[in-house]
């Protein structure tokens, strides 16, 4: 009988209970995770990573005015009548396409104090396994497998696996920043911080939002004091799997990552994926090119 941690991952924890003020007014009726990213949630992106992963069973941590993210991931008979005698069949198969990919369960996280809380509120629901946890505001290309290579870090060495991205100095105290040893796509994690200023931060590295956890990290949440903004955080919690002997592995990411999370970042996001799109990049591109090639040369006035 295999170990809990070597029994293969299944469960994803997804928290969206954030607030999304930097999307606001759009964000005070419409979670930031249900913003469209082309035509899809960023949200749904998130959940099809999690279940490419092989990890089709998703725990969203949710909070106050985000019933609609309940609402999108249910059926929706009426919508799917209209399309089904339509005939509208590429429609419906994207309206499945939300559901099916995953089963997605709800828990709430009653106060918004921190993501190491959010996380915490995972707790039944994972039991006694290794889970990842998935930030949504990090898009990763359907084409890259940065979950699949944390899980198989996970399963070769138990403990907790971060993924890291060389951010630059000048970006690293919006993050949770690493110390590591060792060097190539895997390193051992030896110490983190979370959000420092730079010149306190121990590498450029920082955590971007995925993760495979092991169950030890609940014990770990609930003695860990508010840190950084007052909040609960998961970075802390690991500071003391690091300290309790836990492995902690970062793996990292070279491949192409999609920010949303600030609206610099998610129009870039969405052009980004638009053009791979097959089929609105053929129409997009040309378009793009001359709309960049007809832009006045910045400071100059408009003709
Ligand atoms: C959270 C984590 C931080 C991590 C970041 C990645 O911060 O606390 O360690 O680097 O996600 O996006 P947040 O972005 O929620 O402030």
């Amino acid at each position: 009988m295999p170990s809990p941690s070597q029994r293969p991952t299944t469960k994803a924890v997804i928290p969206v209970a954030g607030m999304g003020t930097r999307f606001l007014p759009a964000t005070k009726a419409v979670p930031k995770e249900l913003l469209p990213v082309v035509d899809r949630p960023a949200l749904q992106y998130i959940v099809e990573e999690a279940a490419r992963a092989g990890l089709p069973e998703v725990l969203m941590v949710t909070g106050r005015n985000k019933a609609a993210i309940e609402d999108f991931f249910d059926r929706a008979p009426e919508l799917e009548a209209a399309l089904e005698k339509k005939g509208d069949q590429s429609r419906l198969d994207a309206v499945h396409a939300a559901t099916d990919v995953a089963q997605v369960h709800f828990v709430r996280q009653g106060e918004a104090r921190g993501l190491g809380h959010a996380v915490l509120q995972a707790a039944a629901f994972v039991g006694d396994e290794a889970f990842a946890v998935l930030l949504g505001d990090d898009i990763i290309d359907a084409r890259d497998h940065l979950l699949e290579e944390m899980l198989a870090v996970q399963a070769e060495h138990g403990g907790a696996v971060v993924a890291l991205l060389d951010v630059g100095r000048e970006n690293i105290s919006k993050y949770g920043a690493v110390a590591v040893h060792g060097e190539g796509s895997t390193v051992r994690v030896t110490g983190l911080v979370e959000k420092p200023p730079a010149d306190e931060a121990p590498s450029s590295l920082a955590i971007i939002g995925r993760y495979v956890l092991p169950p030890e990290v609940f014990a770990a949440l609930r003695v860990t004091e508010p840190g950084a903004g007052g909040e609960i955080q998961l970075t802390d919690a690991l500071v003391r799997l690091v300290q309790d002997g836990v492995p902690v592995h970062g793996v990292v990411f070279s491949g192409r990552r999609y920010d949303t999370g600030d609206r610099l970042d998610y129009l870039k996001a969405v052009i980004q994926l638009a053009v791979e799109r097959e089929d609105l990049g053929p129409a997009l591109r040309p378009w793009l090119q001359q709309f960049v090639a007809d832009l006045p040369a910045q400071g100059a006035s408009p003709a």
